[in-house]
């Protein structure tokens, strides 16, 4: 299709109409609606609604194809439907959340988990996902940092790269593949005090250097789209920001794709108190570049008023539409409208077998031990009791699940018992009160006691904020009540975001799980009894409490650091905790032991234009095999703008063999030695560096470097 001509031939009744995204809900009133937010009648007359571009939260290939049918019958241009939906962490095969797939430092596996996520979502014909999440967040308040890779900016641009790559693949026409429409941009994670949609307000500096990179990562991998956040950033709203979507989007990034509301968001802009109402919305959201409005109708109302008034010169609307159709187009639409959607086929790749079985690998990968007092993995010789609510409990699916099926999963208790481990006592009370004299007789006889805990699946995700971070409900006096017994005590953590864990900490071993998606409890198995080293390590720093947000390792020294070893009162500080962490990032434990020795670089010093290699042995000291995570940090000791204490560079994920001794090398050149200024350009400023390397943030070996002009 000649996209010129085709937009010829619109009327601008017509074209802003494929500015316009709304529900199923509206084509076909009896369809389920499970997108998240307040579904609201959009004052749309039927002529509008079949006007409309596309469609956000497909169910299935049935809907997809009834919908798209009764749309095309009706259309004058033949222009096809495009379905999108949050395909976030698997579309029916659910993966590890994103938080948790983060902790395994493989971004292959983010390939991975797109790939299989496209296959399947493309059977119930979606073109489009709302994924990745690129937001760095600090704060564990935030409901939404299970959706997205933790704190670190590498990180995040290592996983989203791969996730842009799994969905759409070398060309995203061919069958298989989904465009990928990374999100909010922008800095939607540094909302204030955790609390969602709230406000934000960041430095310049903050923004390009901590917050930008994520969404570019994505940009750059070849995202079609990039959807707006629900929050002000410098005061106006993202979604009307004219500095986000023209100067950074268009003028820096050079982005050619669509750009998308959040829900409701353009109309938002009133409540943000930017637009005395919906008409004005639809000025400033076609003026600062927002092409499809999602579910509100501030364009479809207003802007051919505006159009035919001259207040918008239906050139920014072509821009806009033309945009549009091209993405229809390169998804393939105009040649096959129903593209990827098969009942048939949606029944037989659905959630296969070979689809589970990478979920499972994946999630191997994932989990993380955050502690472990040598009751792990378990020895087969102890009689063990399984209590607390996960026992028994299927939802390991975790939030943005809703293809996914928990009950298709299996509990703890079901994977244990079948992994030959002897349970000889199950409870799924979820604390020490529901428990009674009989309980306590059965647990007396156990020598180990796993204590399967957390958050549910409604605790963390959109709209789940919390100010407190404590193990909910009292489940904690469970461990209390085994260590009381005096057994040793394992603990499996079920949530969705860092949460405070010194009511626990007296558990033998802790293994931190997230929600590991569809295979969680065959994984989880496999890793307790030790069939399976774990390897995960954090990406988000664990507070000691909930008055030490944020705590995140990349901080700056402050004019008055505290330095450990020296007293004074003068220092930053607080009274009552310390500054770091309980769990810092890059935190993870193995079976195996690992050491780290001779950190070596093959030159001192180096010039913008040379490179040089960074050594270190690392050894497995133990007959287990297993992965293990090496991590390199770097810090800028002087420069005109402040610098964190380190920064993670490059990492590698190693396989060893019992007692296998490698040396592990990285090379290091300029971009390793650069930083973002206040302007978004990245620059460097000579002299001496750090580099530290180990196994995580705070345990490395360190060597300075000097970055020296060209002769
Ligand atoms: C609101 C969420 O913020 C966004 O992430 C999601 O993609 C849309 N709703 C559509 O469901």
């Amino acid at each position: 299709v000649n996209i010129k001509e085709l937009l010829n031939k619109l009327t601008t009744e017509e074209k802003i109409g494929q500015l316009l995204q709304i529900a199923p809900f509206f084509f076909v009133k009896e369809a389920e609606i499970e997108v998240q937010g307040e579904v609201k009648d959009l004052y749309l007359s039927s002529k509008k609604i079949f006007l409309s571009g596309s469609v956000l939260g497909i169910r299935n290939a049935e809907e997809m194809i009834k919908i798209q049918k009764l749309y095309l019958e009706r259309s004058k241009h033949q222009i096809p439907l495009l379905f999108m939906a949050d395909i976030i962490h698997g579309y029916e095969t659910i993966f590890p959340v994103p938080l948790a797939l983060s902790c395994s430092w493989n971004p292959k596996l983010a390939y991975d988990m797109a790939r299989i996520s496209a296959v399947e979502a493309q059977t119930s014909g979606i073109h489009v996902t709302f994924s990745p999440m690129a937001d760095l967040s600090r704060d564990p308040r935030w409901g939404r940092v299970v959706e997205g890779f933790g704190e670190d900016p590498e990180l995040i641009k290592a996983f989203v790269e791969q996730m842009v790559y799994g969905y759409q693949q070398k060309n995203v026409k061919d069958e298989g593949n989904i465009a990928s429409c990374v999100k909010h941009f922008a800095a939607y994670g540094a909302i204030e005090g955790g609390r969602d949609y709230n406000t934000v307000d960041l430095s310049r500096l903050s923004l390009y250097q901590t917050y930008l990179p994520g969404y570019k990562a994505a940009i750059d991998a070849g995202a079609k789209l990039i959807m707006t956040s629900f929050n002000v950033v410098d005061g106006i709203p993202a979604t009307i920001n004219k500095h986000l979507l023209r100067d950074i989007l268009r003028d820096q990034w050079k982005f050619e794709g669509v750009t998308i509301s959040d829900y409701d968001s353009l109309h938002q802009v009133v409540d943000h108190g930017c637009a005395a109402g919906d008409e004005e919305a639809s000025l400033l959201g076609i003026q600062a570049g927002l092409d499809i409005e999602m579910a509100s109708s501030c364009y479809v109302r207003y802007l051919a008023k505006q159009i035919e008034d001259h207040e918008v010169e239906i050139g920014l609307l072509d821009e806009a539409v033309g945009r549009v159709l091209t993405l229809k187009e390169e998804l393939g639409l105009f040649d096959n409208p129903y593209k990827g959607a098969s009942i048939e086929k949606e029944l037989v790749l659905v959630r296969s077998k070979e689809h589970l079985e990478a979920s499972k690998k994946i999630a191997l990968e994932s989990a993380v031990l955050l502690q472990n007092n040598g009751a792990l993995p378990l020895n087969r010789k102890l009689k063990v009791a399984l209590i607390g609510p996960y026992s028994k409990l299927k939802t390991t699916n975790g939030p943005w699940s809703w293809h996914g099926n928990n009950d298709l999963n299996h509990s703890l208790e079901s994977t244990l018992i079948s992994g030959g481990v002897d349970l000889i006592y199950v409870s799924s009370a979820e604390n020490e009160s529901e428990l009674n004299a009989n309980d306590s007789n059965e647990l007396e006889k156990a020598d180990l006691v796993i204590v399967a805990i957390g958050e549910s699946i409604r605790e963390s995700g959109e709209a789940h904020s919390k100010s407190m971070l404590d193990i909910p409900r009292n489940q904690a006096s469970l461990v209390r009540l085994a260590k009381k017994m005096k057994k040793q005590v394992v603990v499996v953590l079920y949530n969705g975001r860092p949460l405070c864990l010194d009511t626990i900490l007296e558990a033998d071993s802790i293994l931190e799980t997230w929600f590991l998606g569809s295979m969680a409890n065959e994984a989880i198995a496999l890793l307790l009894t030790g069939k399976k080293s774990p390897s995960g390590k954090l990406t988000m720093s664990f507070p000691r409490n909930v008055g030490q947000i944020p705590v995140y390792y990349n901080h700056l020294t402050t004019g008055r650091p505290k330095v450990e070893g020296h007293y004074n009162e003068y220092v930053s500080y607080y009274l009552d905790v310390e500054n770091s962490p309980l769990f810092p990032f890059g935190h993870g434990l193995s079976y195996a032991t690992f050491t780290y020795e001779g950190l070596t670089v093959s030159k001192e010093k180096m010039n913008p234009s040379e490179q040089m290699t960074v050594s270190i042995r690392v050894k497995n000291n133990s007959e287990i095999e297993a992965l293990e995570i090496i991590q390199l940090y770097r810090r800028d000791y002087v420069s005109k703008i402040a610098k964190p204490v380190k920064e993670l560079k490059q990492f590698k994920k190693e396989h060893f063999k019992p007692f296998e001794e490698k040396t592990i090398s990285f090379e290091l050149s300029i971009k390793d030695l650069t930083y973002i200024n206040d302007t978004g350009e990245n620059v460097y400023e000579y002299g001496k560096f750090q580099i530290m390397v180990g196994p995580s943030s705070i345990d490395t070996q360190n060597i300075d470097i000097v970055l020296i002009k060209e002769d």
